[in-house]
């Protein structure tokens, strides 16, 4: 069973997707990951994402590891973000990672999160809940993981959020048959208990 959590950047997805999974048992999915490793990967060899996309090797977990080296701090850096929003807009970057993650999806209970999951990963997802907060609220979160100033992460998530949803392939969009979830003022305890009824009413 797949559990399908897309939207935005900042919008809560991995801590609601990593608490959804712990809640039920179900392994995460960071897809996002993924197109972060790529970009670093790319962008310390000075070659172009889609040259690499095949050949690298990301192990997902505790810790990240792109061809056996822990990135997990090094993919979260401002530049990585970038870095990945770019590889995320190359259509073979994309046909690369979509293949990976259909195949770790395949079998096994997942909640997987990242942009386009419930529209091209896993279109079957018996779940699919699109998270959404204001922009400044999402800049405002972000803005404390990272120890980062509001403003400036601001304007760089804004920039992102606009190249993701107007990229020719796999755009952001909300699946049609997605719940919309605004977390805008909502706890995580209040959004948790939210995704989780939605999945024990497809059991
Ligand atoms: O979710 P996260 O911020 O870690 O994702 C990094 C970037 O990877 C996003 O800005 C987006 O461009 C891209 N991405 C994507 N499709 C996914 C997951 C992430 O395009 N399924």
């Amino acid at each position: 069973m797949v559990v399908a959590i897309d939207g935005p950047a900042g919008a809560g997805k991995s801590t609601v997707a990593k608490a959804v999974a712990a809640a039920l048992g179900f392994t995460y999915l960071d897809t996002g990951a993924m197109y972060r490793s790529v970009g670093l990967a790319a962008a310390e060899r000075g070659v172009e994402p889609a040259q690499i996309a095949g050949e690298v090797t990301i192990e997902l977990g505790e810790r990240i590891l792109l061809d056996g080296r822990d990135v997990t701090e090094a993919i979260r850096t401002p530049e990585a973000s970038e870095g990945a929003s770019r590889a995320a807009a190359d259509p073979a970057v994309r046909r690369a990672m979509v293949a990976q993650q259909q195949r770790i999806v395949a079998s096994g209970d997942w909640v997987a999160e990242g942009r386009d999951i419930g529209t091209v990963v896993a279109p079957e997802a018996a779940v699919k809940v699109f998270l959404t907060a204001s922009a400044e609220e999402r800049a405002r979160r972000r803005a404390a993981q990272i120890g980062a100033d509001v403003a400036t992460v601001l304007a760089e998530q804004t920039i992102r959020d606009e190249r993701d949803s107007t990229r020719a392939v796999d755009p952001l969009t909300v699946a049609a048959d997605a719940v919309e979830l605004d977390t805008t003022g909502l706890s995580l305890e209040d959004v948790v208990a939210r995704v989780s009824a939605l999945v024990a009413d497809h059991r």
